[in-house]
């Protein structure tokens, strides 16, 4: 498995460009498995989860052809199976959007329960209680056996469904699955996610009838026929830029994201400006930079769904907040245990307490080099942005989690002036089964 090796302190400088969004790609793959024709996706990153999921859908009849850089032509006319039980579905957590397309597509799904957890519970009993409200069977948790789901429906009825907890993977699932069902689908308490918008505009420009995507309130009139035969690039990463947006902070530089929806960043501009840091922007890139000699202000986060503060930014402020001058607050509201990696950064010379879903933040520390892991995606981002500040060299191990998520880390930091490299070693191919 990869390690990454980070020689810390250098001020980072210049500029670095964001990828397309993970969470947006993933449901738009899935999305594209209900398509009644052929269509062309732009800005897809090249990352381990999206390469997971193409081959996924490929196993399911899918013809794939990479049309050159982030850009894919794909075909589902001769998709033959509802099953998607290959072994890869275990290994990411947006197969469960595969539940939805091949519902619809088939009037039924197999599939195996997705990814394991790392970061507290993460049931989908709203996905099967919204596809119930919708006619199918097989929704129960009861009816859940060896791992795997079975889901029948005679008809995909529209519904009036309310999620009790605003759930991004819900709102996108039931939103497939009612794209071509018979009549009209509202999803109430619906979750805002900029990707949840991306995979609405994406099944509306393939022939779908969605509107409401990115408030509360989804409407969706099910259609005949998706017929497809459209290009769609897929939006910005939020998270990869708010980790870039951190990194130059962490490091006192002064970098400019580029290719980013800068809106999508206001939970996190608003509490950088509160802590002492510039923020210039532009229609679609951010500079973030410190005067000199500047001391950081302490600040409080609450991590919540769009469009309050993303708990996937939620590891790498903490580093941040590591670097403010007295005590700060992180609340992780979304997930119940999503501060496993805190000991890894206490090894570095964080100072933290968790008190039930609070970590309390002591500030300033001074990093120092030490040899972690990336315990998951984002947690992994956060053991680079501290191998950034600190004096002397980090090492990170099961760096393969980090590339998950984010493409060509090690080039875009080097690009601006960070010490890092990827040390491959034999078993480098090697993806741990246990995360997002
Ligand atoms: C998505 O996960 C993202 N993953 C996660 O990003 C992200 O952390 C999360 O949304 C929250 O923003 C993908 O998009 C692939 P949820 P998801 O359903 O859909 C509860 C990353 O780092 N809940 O919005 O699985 C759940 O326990 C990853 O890129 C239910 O109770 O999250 C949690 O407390 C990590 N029942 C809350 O809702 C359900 O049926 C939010 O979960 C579903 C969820």
């Amino acid at each position: 498995m990869s390690k990454y090796r980070i020689v810390g302190g250098n001020r980072l400088q210049g500029d670095v460009s964001v990828s397309g969004s993970k969470n947006a790609v993933l449901g738009i793959l899935a999305a594209a498995m209900m398509l009644d024709g052929p269509c062309t996706i732009e800005n897809v990153p090249d990352i381990v989860d999206v390469h997971a999921m193409l081959e996924i859908c490929e196993t399911l009849g899918a013809k794939i052809t990479p049309k050159g850089e982030g850009m894919y032509a794909i075909d589902p006319t001769n998709i033959n199976t509802f099953e998607a039980t290959h072994p890869k579905v275990k290994n990411i957590r947006a197969s469960y959007y595969l539940l939805g397309a091949l519902l619809t597509r088939f009037r039924k799904a197999t599939m195996h329960m997705p990814g394991g957890c790392n970061f507290g519970t993460r049931p989908i009993d709203l996905h099967l209680k919204g596809f119930r409200k919708m006619g199918a069977m097989g929704t129960k948790a009861t009816d859940i056996r060896d791992g795997i789901i079975r889901i029948v429906a005679d008809e995909l009825r529209g519904a009036h469904i309310f999620l009790d907890v605003v759930s991004v993977g819900a709102t996108i699932n039931l939103m497939l699955a009612a794209t071509k069902a018979n009549g009209l689908t509202i999803i109430e308490n619906a979750a805002k996610e900029p990707h949840i918008v991306d995979v609405a505009n994406f099944l509306n420009a393939m022939g779908a009838n969605i509107k409401g995507a990115g408030t509360d309130t989804i409407r969706i009139k099910g259609v005949p026929v998706l017929p497809g035969g459209y290009s769609y690039s897929v939006i910005p990463d939020q998270i990869e830029a708010g980790t870039y947006m951190i990194a130059a902070a962490v490091t006192r530089g002064d970098v400019t994201i580029h290719n980013l929806i800068p809106k999508h960043m206001e939970p996190l501009t608003a509490k950088m400006i509160d802590m002492g840091f510039d923020i210039d922007q532009g229609d679609d890139w951010i500079r973030v930079s410190l005067k000199e000699g500047t001391q950081l202000e302490p600040t409080n986060f609450k991590t919540r769904p769009y469009p309050g503060f993303p708990t996937d930014l939620q590891p790498q402020a903490t580093v941040l907040l590591c670097l403010a001058n007295g005590l700060s607050r992180m609340h992780e509201l979304v997930w119940d245990n999503r501060f496993q990696y805190v000991p890894e950064l206490e090894s570095m010379g964080a100072s933290i307490s968790i008190i039930d879903r609070c970590a309390l933040v002591n500030g300033p520390v001074s990093f120092c080099g030490a040899s972690v892991t990336a315990l998951d995606l984002r947690a992994g981002a956060a053991m680079v942005l501290a191998g950034l500040a600190a004096q002397g060299v980090t090492t990170i191990a099961s760096a393969n989690r980090i590339d998950r998520g984010y493409e060509r880390i090690v080039e875009k930091l080097s690009g601006i002036g960070a010490q890092i490299e990827r040390i491959d070693s034999d078993d480098e191919h090697v993806v741990p089964v246990d995360d997002e």
